[in-house]
């Protein structure tokens, strides 16, 4: 099984403040979407929690030591360990997995990711609670880079970035 990443990042690698995210950018959402329109997607609870209901079209995978199956919707799989779900979404022979956040998750399965979709936001967050790990060139390699510029509606300027992890 193939594992990505998908996050958006500031330039100082922030992801989150508290519970939000602390941009407003309409054609990322998009871009999330189209992404991982159809797919599996991986969250901590604390992600998990910021959503009011289950994303279109998504197949949801939660972990948490603490929810119960019964605080979910039923469409959506929850696990204790995120190498259980690993284990089991393989078992089932899913082809690919998107890691969709937060911070602790995204730490804790960097190094399993293959490829990463970030959406570098051209800013940077001084309060940050939440992080997406640091991508070193010497281990990545650029494969598509998109810059938008900010306009109405997009407060600061972002490029969709995609990294593949170099094979050792
Ligand atoms: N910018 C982006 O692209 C993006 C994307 C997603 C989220 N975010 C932001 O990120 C922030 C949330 O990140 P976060 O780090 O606070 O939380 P998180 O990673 O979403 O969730 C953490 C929780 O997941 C569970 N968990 C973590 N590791 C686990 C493991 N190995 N096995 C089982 N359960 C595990 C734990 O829940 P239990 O305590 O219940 O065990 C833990 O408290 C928010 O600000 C959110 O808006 C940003």
């Amino acid at each position: 099984m193939k594992i990505y990443g998908i996050v958006a990042a500031s330039e100082n690698n922030v992801v989150g403040v508290g519970q939000n995210i602390p941009w407003h950018l309409p054609d990322d959402f998009k871009y999330f979407k189209a992404i991982t329109l159809d797919h599996y997607i991986l969250m901590g609870k604390n992600t998990w929690l910021t959503f009011v209901k289950p994303l279109p079209r998504r197949k949801h995978i939660v972990v948490s030591k603490t929810l119960q199956p019964s605080d979910l919707s039923k469409d959506v799989r929850l696990f204790s360990d995120i190498s259980e779900a690993i284990r089991e979404l393989e078992a089932e022979n899913v082809p690919e997995l998107f890691i969709i956040g937060g911070g602790k998750i995204y730490e804790q399965t960097f190094d399993l990711m293959d490829r990463v979709y970030i959406t570098r936001v051209h800013t940077t967050i001084d309060n940050g609670t939440a992080f997406f790990p640091k991508i070193n060139p010497k281990h990545w390699t650029l494969i598509e880079s998109e810059p938008h510029t900010k306009d109405a509606k997009h407060q600061y300027d972002y490029t969709f970035e995609v990294w593949e992890r170099k094979q050792q």
